[in-house]
């Protein structure tokens, strides 16, 4: 008979094993009684939403390092925050992390709150970060499921039912394994495993701590799940890009809106984005010539192909869109990934 697995196994293994991530408090150091600064763990796990450990860490450091507290965040100017966050994604995590910084500073006294229904008041917060909240900064015992983690019970449980209709089934998996000693060093210790033993294509069972209590283990089945259901294809999207610059070398640009996709980001004025081919609206009056090659981007619901124009303009010619911004107002990398690559593409 299979034994059922031990938080304390895994718990044992993480002490040994703990990967050394810059918002986080070794399980010694916590063993000491150094506690977590819930504003680095609230902006690690919102910036780690959809995004990979690798991508983040020099994006926390360059925010830590310029706004090291909640309150610095939340006084911070919206577009040098949305500046700091180009290249990461998801646009609406940067906006929010804004709001939820004046919230915290305004209406909690500038202290993160501890329980998961205040947390959950909170813009940006939804019941995975809450719960990651609550375990991770005061190591309170809840219930922390991420994809990680949805992996990791998949297999110990040998559940074959498929994402996302298994997420229920997986959350209970996870609720019943949850201590009570150390929960924010469990919650930890499980995205752990799935992030260096558990992982999605080639997992090292041989190094597992959970591996005799491992269901889909005995069957010798761990690469095969969790199992999903068939995501749809994407669409193709087409659309222009404007790259105009003036003789003194500044850029046109325009703010996006605050809503919908890369809202309140800086680009390039352009077209829509449609399934057909774009209309041609530029955004001043020029000789514009078209790059040879595209500038490709995948977004989470389509992949889109810009044609980039670029245009060199005199100083006295005003733009009908946008405004110009000098070279030290402005740098390339305060601008989102897909823009960065038309700039990319027309040099
Ligand atoms: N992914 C999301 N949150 C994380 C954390 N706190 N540590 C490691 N990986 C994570």
């Amino acid at each position: 008979m299979r034994e059922m697995a031990k938080a304390s196994d895994l718990l044992e293994w993480y002490d040994r094993h703990s990967r050394d991530l810059p918002w986080r408090i070794s399980p010694s150091a916590r063993a000491r009684g150094v506690q977590p600064d819930p504003y680095r763990v609230w902006l690690s796990e919102i910036m780690l939403q959809q995004t990979t450990v690798a991508a983040v860490k020099s994006y926390f450091e360059t925010f830590t390092s310029r706004w090291p507290t909640v309150q610095d965040l939340a006084d911070a100017r919206d577009e040098d925050v949305m500046a700091a966050w180009a290249g990461l994604g998801y646009y609406a995590r940067a906006r929010n992390l804004l709001k939820c910084a004046r919230v915290v500073r305004d209406e909690f006294g500038g202290v993160f709150p501890a329980d998961h229904a205040a947390l959950l008041t909170l813009p940006g917060v939804g019941p995975y970060t809450a719960a990651a909240i609550s375990a991770i900064a005061f190591d309170l015992p809840e219930v922390v499921v991420d994809g990680n983690v949805e992996r990791v019970m998949a297999r110990l449980f040998d559940e074959h039912t498929p994402l996302p209709a298994a997420k229920p089934i997986l959350t209970g998996y996870a609720a019943s394994l949850t201590p009570d000693q150390r929960p924010g060093d469990y919650a930890q210790a499980v995205m752990d495993l799935g992030a260096t033993i558990c992982t999605p294509k080639r997992p090292a069972c041989g190094l597992c701590p959970w591996r005799r209590s491992c269901a889909s283990w005995a069957v010798g089945t761990p690469a095969d799940l969790p199992k999903k259901t068939p995501k749809k294809k994407k669409p193709t999207r087409f659309g222009i890009a404007y790259l105009a610059r003036r003789v003194d070398g500044a850029f046109l640009l325009e703010r996006r809106p605050d809503s919908g996709l890369l809202g309140g980001m800086l680009g390039w004025p352009g077209s829509d984005w449609g399934e057909d081919a774009p209309q041609d609206a530029p955004p001043i009056r020029a000789e514009w010539k078209t790059v040879p090659a595209e500038a490709r981007h995948t977004f989470t619901h389509f992949h889109l192909r810009l044609m980039v124009k670029t245009a060199l303009v005199p100083m006295e010619r005003q733009p009908d869109r946008g405004h110009f911004l000098s070279p030290e107002e402005f740098s390339p990398s305060d601008l989102p990934t897909v823009m960065r690559k038309a700039f990319d593409v027309s040099r």
